[in-house]
């Protein structure tokens, strides 16, 4: 096993090095199940996100957590810079600081983006799976980039009875190339691409979009397009989705009530806020009724907890060491 003397040495794993710790999509949906059953039944520690806004649209989050059940302590510094595309770099980037829960010690630093991209459909998946009409059959996504293939990789693990997706893209060569894909993964299902948003939101018992969080939000979904019974799951927070979809919802679920408030109070959603359901973890965990009938339109929003981020970190740690991935570097 890999080891680095702790106060003196760090493991630093690259992208490559995350993924090749091996863990699957299925053991991800269980680390997030874990880690909202954690958040719903308070046995985590999470202060709020610390926000620094260097251009139009962007965003870079500090974001802690410790849930001491699994050990997992630690921050991810996430990047979020919608233009990046004119540079040839991601959307998302980040890293994430692994420390000893004991001594407080920086015992790792890895790349963060494999573990946003999975960790956040990981936890749409546990949602589909409290929220979710049980028949569910069709679903809708807008926003084909890194997210819109994590939400189509893992949504079919958890929806049994799913038969058709629905994609559509501002860059329909995005669309395509993600149906070929998805196609390819999951050749039973019915993966089509569309041109319009009322295409994807009619006739959806899901609905996910996964574009860019606008500073003026500029909703290219309109609320009287969904249905009864629908799931909204906007990952790219309220940017295509009309305020009056959040605040007029049978059931309004939000990951962190704190992170909610932060949001709000930082002028990054409408001061004119929906009554809160339920936390996502405080279903999870049982506390709370997930979907109670098959005609209520819910809302999900998840803006991202760290708690999400150091718990798979840690996993990927654990493994990489086992199994000897990385570079030891001096403090
Ligand atoms: N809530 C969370 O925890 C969380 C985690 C990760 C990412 N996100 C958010 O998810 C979103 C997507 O991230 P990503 O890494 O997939 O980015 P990405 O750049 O890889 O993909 C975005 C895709 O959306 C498309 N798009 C942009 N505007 C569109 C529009 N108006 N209509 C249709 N398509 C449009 C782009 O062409 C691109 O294919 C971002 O807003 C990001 O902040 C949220």
């Amino acid at each position: 096993m890999l080891s680095a003397e702790l106060g003196h040495e760090i493991l630093y794993l690259t992208k490559e090095d995350v993924i090749n710790a091996g863990i699957t999509d299925q053991e991800i949906i269980e680390q997030a199940r874990f880690t909202l059953a954690a958040h719903g039944n308070e046995a985590y520690q999470m202060p709020p996100k610390m926000a620094l806004y260097p251009v139009v649209d962007s965003f870079m989050h500090s974001m802690p957590g410790y849930v001491p059940e699994t050990g997992a302590c630690g921050i991810k510094w996430a990047e979020c810079f919608p233009d990046n595309y004119k540079h040839n770099l991601p959307q998302l980037s980040g890293l994430v600081i692994v420390n000893c829960p004991e001594t407080g010690m920086p015992v790792c630093i890895m790349d963060a983006t494999w573990i946003t991209g999975k960790r956040t459909a990981g936890v749409t998946a546990v949602s589909a799976s409290h929220l979710a009409r049980k028949d569910t059959h069709e679903i809708g996504l807008i926003g084909a980039g890194v997210q819109g293939l994590e939400q189509l990789l893992f949504l079919p693990l958890v929806l049994p009875n799913l038969k058709t997706i629905k994609i559509t893209d501002k860059i329909p060569a995005s669309a395509e190339r993600l149906r070929d894909t998805i196609k390819e993964k999951f050749p039973h299902l019915n993966v089509v691409c569309k041109e319009t948003n009322e295409e994807i939101v009619r006739g959806s018992q899901l609905i996910v979009s996964a574009t860019i969080v606008l500073a003026v939000p500029n909703p290219g979904i309109k609320d009287e397009w969904i249905e009864p019974g629908t799931l909204c799951m906007p990952i790219d927070r309220n940017s295509m989705w009309e305020w009056k979809t959040f605040l007029g919802v049978d059931k309004f679920v939000i990951d962190s009530a704190d992170e909610f408030n932060f949001f709000v109070s930082a002028g990054k959603l409408p001061k004119e806020t929906p009554d809160i359901h339920a936390q996502l973890g405080e279903i999870v965990a049982g506390h709370r009724p997930g979907r109670e009938n098959d005609t209520e339109r819910i809302l999900n929003l998840n803006i991202g907890m760290g708690i999400e981020d150091v718990v798979v970190a840690k996993e990927i740690y654990d493994r990489a060491r086992a199994k000897e991935l990385g570079r030891v570097l001096p403090l």
